[in-house]
């Protein structure tokens, strides 16, 4: 099962297994990590907003035009911002690295919550 590394607003980094086929968003809500997406992943919130390690960037599938435009619309932007429910998991998403904006701190305190306990 993919290994995924989710990097908090303060640094912290946590692990966690995500099943191939899931959204990143969806792998995410399997650990806890819910406070985000509020739109289920219908490209109508931007909440899912994180921004990938550049080295991972490249590596995925490029944004579709409608999450581009989702995109602009999110605080924060960055040059390797997606939305994670548009990223589908895959075996060749083992490692990929994702780290929640400043402007998303509530969901990254959630997920500390979530794998701490
Ligand atoms: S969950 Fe709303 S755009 Fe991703």
């Amino acid at each position: 099962m993919p290994k995924l590394v989710v990097i908090e607003v303060s640094g912290e980094r946590w692990e966690i297994e995500a099943q191939a086929g899931l959204s990143v968003m969806e792998a995410l809500a399997e650990v806890g990590i819910a406070t985000f997406g509020e739109c289920g992943g219908s490209l109508a919130c931007g909440t899912c907003h994180v921004v990938i390690e550049p080295d991972w960037f490249e590596r995925l599938p490029p944004p579709s035009e409608a999450e581009e435009d989702m995109l602009d619309a999110v605080f924060n932007l960055t040059a390797t911002s997606r939305l994670c429910c548009q990223i589908t998991v895959t075996e060749a998403c083992d490692g990929l690295t994702v780290r929640f904006p400043d402007a998303d701190a509530a969901p990254c305190t959630a997920a500390a919550t979530a794998l701490a306990g």
